[in-house]
């Protein structure tokens, strides 16, 4: 099929209100808008004020309603579990009802906040669901946080309820989550009013009276009552959701994703860039406490009235290099969307993709990768072993969704390894220097996008109208800064590099080494330190630390090595992956006392690299490159 893309692209161009509005059509609203777009509204506009909608309505209710109350809403799969369980339409609107009437009874309504603290189970999935259900923001945390990081989100978001689960499991140990909250909590000054707990098999958990509520116990009430929970009408530019994403700090920022731009842009995209249609099955490989996971395992597929898979388990050891492939024969997938990483993962297990031959993947039309750069050598591996065709695509927790990338539902275009392709319609992706001036095609630059942004992009951060305007977009007046640094070439495709700020992207991981920088200078025997992204065969990038020891310090520098990734485990969690820490005599400068960050990654990854003009003292980059040749990072 010849694509369209260029055709409907150009309809946006040429009326983006038109666009939006027709595509607003496939939901179903309580009331409709007063204006499909008001410039006046908010930092840069606000989309469809003055229409009513509910979510949950539309993701749930609406199929019930309209025939499709047996097919198959959510597949658990849970081979870290050995277990696997099935959500019709119409048991999930039970499931959905039951939960909300609970959080009514703890006083959750309109506007407040639920915090999701979950692994990889329905019951996440549900809670998102009901709190959308009766109007409330849900705030979900990725279980591999640690209680400092669920303590600052506690105290930003004030949650009136927590969700929990009394453990996660991974392939090489349980963790007990009930621990972690309540050590959250003690630390929050925001104390939320009630805990639902889901106790997990595999390792149950003590409940504080009056305090914390089993999930099951109390569902089970309410659901033998038959308590009818209606959808809440809930304004289009109300929130649906605070998601905290790595800022330039410590602090995370509280992306919010509003309820009606929100449903309009992730329904059209299922079609257009998934060609994912009702009744298919669609397969985000990623966890409910990402972006990805929101858009797509839960809410794309779900407005879409596909079937979702929420997967508890890994790309391999679960048992194997071969567990996608036996998750996509098994559950007739048609399309999956994973990060890089997880194929990186099974093509160094398996390279010859062997396990693929004990599995029938003729239903599987698509493979989708995102989250972090897609490099050539995956992207043909995967090509070659599966023959389907695989499409990189590029967003950001702030757009929650494809910002570029190949839209497969209009017909797919021609792939250039190295690209997320083109801008989806309501992009207008530019490519400006420094000083703000447009570049040539081929030219390096940062990436923005020019504003308004379309539906579904965040409006603010949560409490913090002011950092929002201050981080994406005052740089760039009339822009909304990515962060990300690339060039488009003469055909329109967009190349995404890499970061311009302090993000680095580990397995698929939005990090902040700005805030690892911040715990490790927090050690006693540490005077200064740097944080940088090093390149990783596996998970794309990895935190590499350097420190210099305060004067005086006798003890080993193992041992205080040792202290130090144990204290950035502790503080942020096991997902910063930060394992590599070294002593440095001193740390490469400016002479205005800037740390040289960006030549220390180059070093470190052995790519070319220019004395920058402004070193204070040349001689430091020796010594950088003497340390990091003793440690086997960089060969000799
Ligand atoms: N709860 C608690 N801990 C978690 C966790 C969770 N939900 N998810 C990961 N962790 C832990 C891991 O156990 C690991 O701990 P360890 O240091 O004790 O081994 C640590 O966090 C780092 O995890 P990860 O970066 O995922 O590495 P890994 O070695 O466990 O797995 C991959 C590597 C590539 C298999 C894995 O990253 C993967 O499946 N990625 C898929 C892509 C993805 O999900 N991307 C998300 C955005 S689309
Ligand atoms: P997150 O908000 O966690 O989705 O991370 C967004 C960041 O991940 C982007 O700003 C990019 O730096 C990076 N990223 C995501 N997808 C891609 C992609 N397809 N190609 C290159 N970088 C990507």
């Amino acid at each position: 099929m010849n694509s369209t893309y260029h055709e409907i692209y150009a309809d946006w161009k040429n009326d983006p209100q038109g666009f939006w509005a027709k595509a607003a059509e496939e939901i179903d609203w309580y009331s409709k808008w007063d204006k499909v777009f008001d410039e006046t509204l908010g930092a840069y506009g606000r989309w469809f004020p003055g229409a009513t909608c509910n979510t949950c309505y539309n993701c749930v209710d609406r199929h019930v309603e309209n025939g499709r109350a047996d097919q198959l809403a959510f597949i658990y799969d849970s081979p870290i579990t050995d277990s696997k369980r099935t959500y019709t339409y119409g048991k999930l609107l039970v499931e959905v009802q039951a939960l909300a009437a609970v959080l009514k009874e703890k006083g959750v309504g309109k506007g407040d906040v639920v915090l999701i603290y979950m692994p990889m189970v329905p019951e996440a999935a549900i809670s998102m669901l009901a709190c959308a259900r009766l109007g409330a923001i849900h705030s979900v945390v990725f279980g591999g946080f640690a209680p400092a990081e669920l303590a600052v989100r506690i105290n930003d978001s004030s949650p009136k309820v927590i969700i929990s689960a009394s453990c996660g499991i991974e392939p090489n140990r349980v963790i007990a989550y009930k621990p972690l909250l309540d050590e959250a909590i003690e630390i929050s000054d925001e104390k939320p009013l009630a805990n639902l707990i889901l106790q997990r098999e595999k390792q149950v958990c003590d409940l504080i009276d009056g305090r914390d509520f089993d999930y099951k116990t109390e569902t089970d009430r309410t659901r033998s009552a038959s308590t009818q929970i209606a959808c809440e009408p809930v304004a289009a530019t109300d929130p649906l959701y605070v998601l905290y994403t790595s800022g330039t700090t410590g602090e995370p920022k509280g992306v919010v994703r509003d309820n009606g731009g929100h449903m309009v842009a992730l329904k059209w995209s299922m079609k257009a860039i998934y060609d994912v249609n009702p009744g298919e099955v669609f397969w985000a490989a990623s966890d409910v406490g990402w972006v990805v996971g929101h858009s797509y395992i839960v809410y794309g597929p779900l407005l879409q009235g596909s079937t979702s898979i929420l997967y508890e388990g890994k790309p391999v050891g679960t048992p194997d290099a071969g567990a996608f492939w036996r998750v996509i024969e098994e559950h007739n997938v048609v399309a999956l969307f994973t990060a890089p990483t997880a194929f990186r993962a099974i093509k160094r297990d398996d390279p010859e993709a062997k396990l693929l031959a004990n599995y029938d993947l003729s239903k599987f039309r698509t493979l989708f990768l995102a989250g972090e750069r897609a490099d050539p050598d995956t992207i043909q591996w995967a090509e070659k072993h599966l023959g389907v065709p695989v499409i990189d695509h590029w967003w950001q927790t702030e757009t929650g969704w494809t910002i570029a990338g190949n839209p497969i539902g209009l017909g797919k275009l021609p792939v250039k390894y190295g690209s997320s392709c083109v801008p989806m319609p309501g992009y207008d992706v530019q490519i400006l220097s420094d000083e703000g001036h447009p570049l040539e095609a081929g030219e390096l630059g940062n990436v923005v996008l020019k504003l308004p942004m379309p539906p579904c992009c965040f409006p603010t951060l949560w409490n913090a109208e002011e950092r929002f305007n201050q981080a994406y977009l005052e740089e760039f007046p009339g822009y909304y800064k990515t962060a990300d640094a690339g060039y488009v070439d003469e055909d329109g495709y967009l190349f995404i590099m890499a970061r311009t700020d302090d993000i680095i992207n580990v397995a698929g991981h939005r990090l902040s080494t700005g805030g690892m920088e911040e715990i490790v200078a927090a050690h006693k025997d540490v005077a200064e330190c740097a944080v940088i992204g090093i390149e990783d065969k596996l998970k794309g990038q990895l935190p590499c630390g350097f420190y210099i020891l305060n004067a005086g310090v006798e003890r080993s520098e193992e041992e205080i090595e040792k202290e130090i990734i144990a204290l950035v485990r502790e503080k942020i969690g096991a997902v910063a992956a930060f394992k590599l820490v070294m002593s440095v005599p001193r740390l490469p400068k400016t002479r205005s006392g800037k740390i040289l960050r960006g030549t220390m990654q180059k070093i470190a990854d052995g790519i070319e690299w220019k004395m920058p003009a402004t070193i204070d003292d040349p001689e430091i980059l020796d010594e950088i490159t003497e340390v990091l040749k003793a440690k086997g990072i960089i060969k000799n």
